[in-house]
């Protein structure tokens, strides 16, 4: 079977800073895998790279089988296979949330506006903001913002969606709904890879766990192993600072 993500031995400087020092993991399709790790230990270069927002210095890293690093690669069709949120929803804020979930449907997939806006509604109705199609970014609250972005991703049909600490940003009661909207796709067998200091939703809903420290994948196992039995010192002491942050 093809892997949903293969990345193999991925290395990543800035200047002479090695932000990623040799990364090999695979995401099975249908699989949730949510990363882990300290501030700086290149979550997020990893997933940048995975979509090409990054260049990697070395290595290779295939999207379903298809190699994104071959450098005749068309990587706007690939990235039209994957869909991204962001800590930061990045939603135009001139626009309602219907046009934000139209736009990139009728530019990138060049749908009439008639299907654009049926495929919005629906998208925006399922992640429970279906009422809120009118309502500017401002006029939303974060929660609700992150789940009109979801709804933008979902809306282009993504075979995989990535995700970069989708709720950090988020007044803490508003992380459930954006986390069960999540977890909703989870169960309808979306591919996820998801960065997260959730450990409930990751413990919960993960496939796997990957832990990262220093550019490198310290640990990469089931919740059960990695987080409820972890193996590495590395590992115990990030896992008793982001549950017992009091200390
Ligand atoms: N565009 C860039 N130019 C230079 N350095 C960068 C760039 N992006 C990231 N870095 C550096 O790479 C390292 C890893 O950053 P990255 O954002 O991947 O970490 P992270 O694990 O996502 O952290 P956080 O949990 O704070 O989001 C950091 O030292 C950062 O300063
Ligand atoms: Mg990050």
């Amino acid at each position: 079977m093809t892997h949903a993500i293969d990345v193999r031995d991925l290395h990543k400087h800035f200047g002479n800073n090695e932000v990623l020092k040799g990364i090999d993991f695979t995401v099975e399709p249908g699989q949730v895998v949510c990363v882990i790790g300290p501030s700086g230990s290149g979550k997020s270069t990893l997933l940048r790279c995975v979509n090409l927002l990054e260049t990697p210095t070395r290595g290779r890293v295939f999207v379903e089988g298809v190699e994104i690093t071959d450098p005749d690669v068309d990587i706007d069709a690939v990235r039209r296979r994957i869909g991204m949120v962001f800590q930061q929803f990045n939603l135009f804020p001139h626009m309602s949330a219907l046009q934000n979930v139209m736009i990139a449907q009728q530019r990138v997939l060049k749908r009439g506006r008639k299907e654009a806006e049926v495929v919005a509604r629906e998208n925006l109705e399922k992640v429970g903001v279906g009422a809120k199609c009118d309502a500017r970014p401002a006029q939303l609250s974060g929660g609700q913002q992150q789940r009109v972005a979801i709804a933008r991703a979902l809306a282009m049909n993504p075979d995989l969606m990535l995700f970069d600490e989708p709720t950090s940003a988020l007044d803490p009661e508003l992380v459930g709904d954006v986390l069960t909207v999540m977890r909703k796709l989870a169960e309808e067998g979306m591919t996820m890879l998801v960065v997260t200091h959730e450990m409930g939703f990751a413990r919960d809903v993960a496939d796997r766990v990957v832990f990262m420290d220093g550019g490198v994948i310290v640990e990469d196992g089931p919740p059960s192993q990695v987080i409820g039995d972890p193996q590495h010192e590395r590992t115990r002491a990030f896992l008793r600072r982001v549950l017992h942050p009091e200390g």
